[in-house]
């Protein structure tokens, strides 16, 4: 890891463990974007310039000259909007003028150890000084005066960069800014695919793969969230890449609001990506000596394929992301009540589902939506968090000593950001959803979204959450927002900042994750939209796992798994068996084993055979515990690509042993099924724990092992263990 910068070629350079990204200082200080890929040991860009066509009717820089040089077609570092460069731009800011024309160039920079957090926003963080390096990078728009400060991180041990860029305007008169993005890179050429997460409730993060084409392209949110529809992540990988070969750039955005991830492929045939906060619905109001910080954009390199880019996204994540106790601590083994009683429970019913859930050696019961205000179904009470005694008599207390006398642990489900028009809160404060001025806000759910964008609005709910959390023994918190945002306003914003609302609210959400985490560090935080409609490395940052998807169908789930391991870990994919039927439960098991693993159901309902199956489960939850979390994830047999089968394979970081899953989707016969393992030691040998057989790791990758005949019905799995020997 290194940045360098070399003064007389006016370069820098900034190298991760194998990657180089190199940024020139060009003519009149233009930042232009030379390279990004594989780690080179050189600066010597001299034939570069000749990649710099001035196409006709694209306007040059009147003191470079027209000739060789237009922002249009140059590789600019951070293209902005109206002065000669027509691509999507990544900055416009409006002036007191009235004009929106922005033009950043080079003013100064800073290089630093160590990672610095950005004011509001969650972010990724170096463990210590020496594993990141900063370089700053300050601009000037000479004419507005606006100040942009581009911020870049290396890190040492992974070919990660991330990026921002903060904005101050440090002038007497305000500025508008009407789009900023995190991350613009320029790629000399268009012969690459894109590939996004797209999908809806229940069908989470499908993966979608397209080759590139001229014009616009891209994924976006105007949900309020990160949402279900669209992910922040975006990959832009050589045509014909795939899990093993082939270059691959994968960027995903620290942010759970609105967002956009674009490319644009021009006339010169080459690809600038944009990504950001969404500038539609968005504008900040930067006044006088004001500065506005950008979420964070992470950015990976591989040329070693989609599979290797993935891998370089998981063990970042859990070195540099996930944070907390629950970062490197054994997770307690859960069972969440909601499939298994939605709203009608009561004390003596969770208290005998944790006397069944304990006999199978689950070590925590989660009591989801339902334990508050008059709450019995989805119509009323959010925004109530006191316990409803009708269901819980004598509160929490009893409840949770009777649970904790089990040998189980507790949780509870809030959902803090919404307000249902049935509540004590709606009656006292109906101003505090979400709505604009004379417009009769949507509904979803039955609920409103509470606005969160207000310091006053906050109080009150982290109010009402500390009371409980600091009153009662809770180890454990999901934290839901059931809806998507629409009427985004709030009562408290003035006009010239009502475009802010989406931003403020998302900061608003941050600030209150924040104080949970702070006050209460030993509480394991479970984020949730839905299922999974807010899974995105923001949320990471406050909550070390997330649910998946309301979709526990193993079948589906692989779909929903495969696609969300494209940037995310195992470790924070939640992931249970439910009581639903379309596989037994084996299956069932064998594919939440890949997440987090837990239960979402009636434990007494479970037939004797199925509480065997479930208590080998627990076994194996314990046994590959470590092996799950921090081994590495191959994608063997992909069911976008595979409509009859399934596969993969997790090998431990020091390749000392491997788990194989595979499952039937569509059974056909007569169809060989030779399977070659991934990402061995191919001069050590491994056993196969079922059969006793020796086999080298060159052979088990390519040769392979005929597995013809493991699974011989639809919704039938098989696994198997490898240890070296
Ligand atoms: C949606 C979540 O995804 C479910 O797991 C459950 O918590 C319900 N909300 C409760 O309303």
């Amino acid at each position: 890891m290194s940045i360098i910068f070399y003064e007389k070629e006016k370069i820098f350079k900034l190298d991760t463990s194998d990657t180089s990204y190199v940024i020139k200082i060009y003519d009149e200080n233009y930042l232009l974007n030379l390279y990004y890929g594989k780690k080179i040991p050189d600066v010597n860009f001299k034939g570069f310039e000749k990649r710099l066509p001035s196409a006709s009717f694209s306007p040059s820089n009147p003191v470079i000259g027209e000739h060789g040089f237009s922002p249009d077609s140059a590789p600019i570092e951070y293209g902005c909007n109206g002065a000669g460069d027509f691509r999507i731009s990544a900055l416009s800011v409006r002036n007191a003028n009235g004009d929106n024309v922005t033009d950043i160039r080079y003013v100064s920079h800073k290089i630093y150890a160590g990672k610095k957090p950005i004011p509001s926003l969650p972010s990724t963080y170096a463990n210590t000084d020496d594993e990141a390096q900063i370089l700053e990078i300050t601009t000037e728009d000479k004419v507005t005066g606006l100040q942009a400060v581009l911020v870049y991180t290396v890190f040492e041990n992974c070919p990660v960069m991330t990026r921002s860029i903060r904005l101050t305007n440090p002038t007497d008169k305000p500025m508008h800014v009407e789009r900023v993005f995190s991350l613009c890179l320029d790629l000399p050429s268009m012969y690459y695919d894109m590939i996004t997460l797209y999908g809806r409730h229940c069908c989470e993060r499908n993966i979608q793969r397209r080759p590139l084409a001229h014009g616009v392209q891209g994924v976006e949110s105007k949900r309020g969230v990160s949402g279900h529809s669209q992910n922040p992540f975006a990959a832009i990988v050589s045509r014909g890449a795939d899990e093993d070969h082939g270059e691959a750039y994968g960027f995903n955005l620290v942010y759970s609001g609105n967002f956009s991830a674009l490319a644009e492929c021009d006339h010169n045939g080459t690809t600038r990506f944009i990504m950001g906060i969404n500038p539609e619905g968005f504008e900040w109001f930067l006044d006088s000596g004001e500065t506005f910080y950008s979420p964070e954009a992470v950015s990976v390199y591989t040329d070693k394929g989609i599979g290797e880019m993935s891998r370089i996204f998981h063990r970042f994540y859990n070195s540099n992301l996930i944070r907390g106790k629950y970062k490197t601590q054994k997770r307690p083994l859960l069972i969440n009540s909601w499939e298994a009683a939605y709203f009608d429970f009561d004390t003596e019913k969770l208290v005998a589902f944790a006397e069944s859930a304990k006999e199978l050696g689950i070590e925590m019961l989660v009591m989801d939506d339902g334990w508050f205000g008059k709450r019995n179904c989805d119509n009323s009470s959010l925004g109530d968090w006191f316990v409803n005694e009708e269901k819980l008599p004598g509160g929490l207390k009893p409840l949770i000593e009777r649970i904790n006398q089990q040998g189980l642990k507790f949780g509870i489900w809030y959902e803090p950001e919404m307000i249902s028009p049935d509540s004590d809160l709606f009656r006292a404060q109906p101003d505090w959803q979400v709505h604009v001025r004379d417009r009769e806000p949507m509904i979803g759910r039955n609920q409103y979204v509470l606005d969160v964008s207000r310091e006053d609005v906050r109080e009150n709910i982290w109010g009402q959450i500390y009371k409980v959390l600091s009153e009662n023994k809770i180890d454990y918190v999901k934290w839901d927002f059931n809806r998507n945002i629409s009427d985004a306003g709030s009562a408290l914003l003035p006009p010239e900042r009502s475009k802010e609302f989406f931003h403020r609210f998302i900061l608003g959400t941050y600030d209150l994750l924040n104080r949970l985490t702070t006050a209460f560090p030993d509480i394991l935080l479970e984020g949730c939209s839905g299922g999974g409609g807010r899974f995105d490395p923001a949320m990471l940052a406050f909550s070390p796992q997330i649910w998946t998807s309301d979709n526990t169908d193993p079948i589906e789930r692989l779909y929903i798994q495969f696609g969300t391991s494209m940037c995310y870990p195992a470790s924070a994919q939640g992931a249970h068996v439910s009581a639903c039927d379309r596989t037994g439960y084996k299956t069932k098991g064998d594919v939440a084993m890949w997440g987090t693993f837990g239960y979402e159901l009636d434990p007494r309902k479970l037939t004797p055979e199925d509480r065997e199956i479930v208590k080998n489960h627990v076994a194996s939850y314990h046994k590959y515990y470590d092996l799950i979390r921090g081994g590495d994830l191959y994608r063997l047999i992909s069911p976008f690509e595979n409509s009859r089968l399934a596969a993969w394979q997790i090998v431990a970081g020091d390749k000392s042993s491997f788990l194989f899953t595979m499952v039937c989707m569509l059974k056909k016969d007569n169809v060989m099924t030779f399977v070659k393992f991934k990402g061995l030691d191919e001069n050590a040998r491994y056993k196969n724990e079922a059969d006793g057989e020796i086999y080298s790791g060159a052979f088990l990758m390519n040769v392979g092992l005929n597995l013809t005949g493991c699974v011989n019905r639809d919704g039938e799995s098989f696994t198997a263990y490898f240890t070296q020997v």
